[in-house]
Parts: C-alpha cells; structure tokens; sequence
C-alpha cells in the first residue's frame, strides 16, 4: 500500500453532509454513518486520513485547507458492477426482449469496434460519463475485439477510475464478425491480461459473453486463461431470462446454466454474474459456496422485460449481491436510478420483496459493489485509510431536488431523495484516490 504522496492529490477537507455505510445494513441496524456538518480530510497519498464532525475534523488538522461543500452531500464513490461500454448509443431502444434486443440492436452495433479509432472515441466518452455520475469503480463488460479494448485500458488508465474488464469472447450464436475461436480467445485475453492488469487503477477479467454464445472449447480456453492467472477477475450473465434459459438448456443439456460455468472453473470468489433472475436453490447456494457475487441490473430487468429480481432469495442463501447499471439494457449510467429501480421491484414483489432502505441502497450502491469488484480493502466506505474515493451531489438550482432536500429530517431520508430524483447533472464532483476526475461544468 502506497503511503507516498500522489501527484494529481491536494490534501484537504471536504466540508458538508456526509454518509456512508461502514457496516452491513441487512445485516446490522443504524449501519449508516452520517454527519449533518461533516468533513472528510484527505491526505497526500490519497487516502482518508480522518473522517467525522465538521468541528473535530477541522480542529485535528488545522494544516489542512478547507473545501466547503455545505449545501452539497458528500458519498462514497459509487461502484458499478455490470456496465458495457460499447453499449452506450443502444440505451433506449424499445420494443424488444432479450434474444431479439441481441440481435437487432446491440451485436450489430458492438460490430462497430473493430475499428480502433471509433472504440478509442466512444471508450472516452464512456469513461467521461462514469465520472459524471457518480461511478468512481466499475466492472466493465469490454468489447469483442482486442484492438478496442486496448483502446479502452488506454482511455480507462488516463480516467483514473478504477475499472475491471476484459474482452469478450463468443463463438456460436452470434454474428459472424463478433467469433473468435478457442486459440485466439486464449491468446489475446492472456495478452491483454498480462498488459493490462495491475497498471495503475486497471484490472483485467475474463469475460465469456454467457454461456448461450459461448462452445464448450472457448469457455475451456477462458478456464485456462484463469488457472494460468487466479488473481484475475471473471464477469458474464447469469439466468437472466427464460427464453435464454431454454436455449442454454438446449446446448447444455443435462446441466443446469451455472453448472456449464462450474464445469469450466470460471465460479469464484472473483466472478460477477450479472442478472440471475430465475436461479435454482441449488444453484444460489453453489453461488454462496463459491463465494461468487451477483450484480443486480434493476432497469434493464425492467426495460427488456427481463422479470423482477429475486434480492431475498439471494440474500438468505448468503449469495453476495451488488449493483449493475447494465446500459445499454439498462436505462442510463446512474447508480442512484438503479437504486430507485431496485426499490420499486422488490416494492412490486411484495412480501416476497427485500424491503430497501435508503442506507441499503446506499450501501448496494457503494460498499457492496466494492466487495464484488475484490476492492473492499481499498473502497466502498469513507474509513480512514481507505482510498479516498466520493462523489459530492448538489443539485442544481431550482431543480425539484434542490427544493424537496430542506424537507428531509434525517440525512436518511435525505438519502431516499437523492435515490429518487438526483441524477447525473446532480453529480457535483467526483473524487478517486483524492484525484478530482470530474467536476460539473467543467470538461
Ligand atoms: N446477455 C448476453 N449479452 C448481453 C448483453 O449485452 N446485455 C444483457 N442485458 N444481457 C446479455
Ligand atoms: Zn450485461
């Protein structure tokens, strides 16, 4: 752990509400840390160096400029589990489930990042917008061609996020310009891997599209990128609608869909599935033995009909769940939406449904996914020592947040204002590693 100073870092306190969630709300109760008048001082090197009442803040480090964001509240960075980033211009397109959404909309448009430059633009745009919102980590879904992923680490490593991703790989059931085959897929996830993975912020995973596009050859070939490198992450989607259900059934038969990812080595402590909203029993408790983690896409299981998440049935099974905004099946790149989303789909669930508080949400949003990228050492909380990573969200003046937050009588229920109506333009700044990486109104 780096204790030396960090050259894009002035330290300084950062002076205004302030929450977090240091501990498990579903697990303990008052889990949510908050401070009306608080202050986060940042260190040199980045980290957290003390946290807590503006006063005793200000009073132990009287060497540290102030910044005054009172008026504003300030978070931990949000973390995105599941995001794709060659998905952006497909958010939005209506009218069609899962299998015809792939295949009208979404593999003709991820054909387009063969060409490096267009991946090169489109890889800053994304990362741009990450910041914008909120999102200070994310796991990254990449794209199927490794000269537009190593466009991506390139853009990924000058935003100072800290993203995990990788290139996807398919070989049946798509498009003849997104297969690869066994050997390739090998050969460049290990390149890109070994190139790519521990340079500053970055990490690399390994990333079967699922199983329904994937022979079992190239999800063997994707095992032995991961026996040859365990430390690397894995991402893919996970029983995510019953059509896609059926189809894997039909490759696969005789197994069940986490059964064909067990099979290959690719269920771990560092994989995130993404969906699995139509699990077995069985299966959730091999996801909780596996340690493995769930990312829940909340829009995008609205959006393409998907159905409504099963957030209890995961939860008493131990399975680890965290947040995903799934653009471009989820409806944008707002973390606190997808929050709002989840809320209103185990609301709809009814006594089946996981009631979501705002501290819940928040630790969904943050803490939760932290856990599930492996970054819960470092982010998904404001402890001191940990890196500093927070978003600082005011809302614009005369928007309908900036007028309905004077209301709140706790900072908890100022937090189920935010998760409801703060979006992007509420994202005032964005901090990772005590490195300000976005700044409203500023480029
Ligand atoms: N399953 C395989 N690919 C995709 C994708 O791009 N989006 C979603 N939502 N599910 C998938
Ligand atoms: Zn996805």
């Amino acid at each position: 752990m780096s204790r030396s100073p960090e050259p894009g870092v002035t330290p300084r306190i950062l002076r205004g509400a302030l929450a977090h969630t240091p501990h498990d709300p579903f697990r303990h109760d008052g889990a949510l840390e908050s401070w009306h008048d608080g202050a986060v001082a940042i260190g040199a090197d980045g980290r957290i160096l003390d946290l807590g009442s503006a006063a005793d803040v200000c009073e132990r480090h009287p060497e540290l400029p102030v910044q005054d964001e009172r008026g504003g509240i300030i978070l931990p960075g949000l973390v995105d589990a599941h995001v794709h980033y060659p998905q952006l211009p497909v958010v939005g397109a209506m009218g069609r489930t899962l299998l015809e959404w792939l295949e009208a909309c979404t593999f003709p448009h991820e054909v387009r990042f063969a060409r490096a430059d267009f991946a090169r633009e489109q890889a800053k745009s994304f990362l741009r917008l990450l910041a914008a919102n909120g999102t200070t980590s994310a796991m990254v879904f990449g794209a199927h061609y490794a000269v537009a992923m190593e466009a991506f680490f390139v853009e990924a490593l000058a935003s100072r996020l800290r993203i995990t991703s990788g290139l996807v790989v398919s070989d049946v059931l798509v498009p003849d310009a997104l297969v690869t085959s066994p050997e390739i897929a090998y050969e460049e996830s290990g390149l890109l891997a070994r190139r790519w993975h521990g340079v500053g912020r970055l990490r690399y995973a390994v990333t079967p599209r699922f199983a329904l596009s994937c022979s079992d050859e190239l999800l063997a070939a994707c095992g032995a990128v991961l026996r040859d490198a365990p430390h690397l992450s894995c991402t893919t989607h996970l029983n995510e609608t019953r059509d896609e259900i059926e189809v894997v059934r039909g490759r696969f038969p005789g197994e069940d869909y986490l059964g064909v990812y067990e099979r290959h080595g690719l269920v771990g402590p560092g994989t995130v599935f993404a969906h699995d909203l139509h699990p077995t029993e069985s299966e959730l408790a091999r996801l909780a033995r596996a340690g493995a983690s769930v990312a829940h896409c909340a829009s995008s299981n609205q959006f393409i009909g998907s159905g409504l998440f099963p957030m209890r049935r995961h939860l008493e099974a131990g399975v680890h769940v965290a947040l995903g905004s799934d653009v471009g099946g989820g409806t944008g790149l707002s973390l606190l939406k997808e929050g709002l989303v989840a809320y209103g789909g185990q609301m709809l669930l009814g006594a089946a449904g996981e009631p979501l508080t705002p501290a819940r949400l928040l630790w969904l949003a943050t803490a939760a996914g932290a856990r599930a990228l492996g970054r819960d050492d470092e982010v998904g909380d404001l402890t001191p020592g940990r890196a500093a990573d927070l978003i600082v969200v005011r809302p614009p003046a005369g928007s309908t947040l900036a007028e309905v937050l004077p209301f709140a009588a706790s900072l908890e229920e100022a937090l189920g204002q935010l998760f409801t109506l703060a979006r992007e333009d509420a994202i005032l700044e964005t901090v990772v590693g005590g490195e300000r990486v976005h700044r409203r109104g500023s480029l």
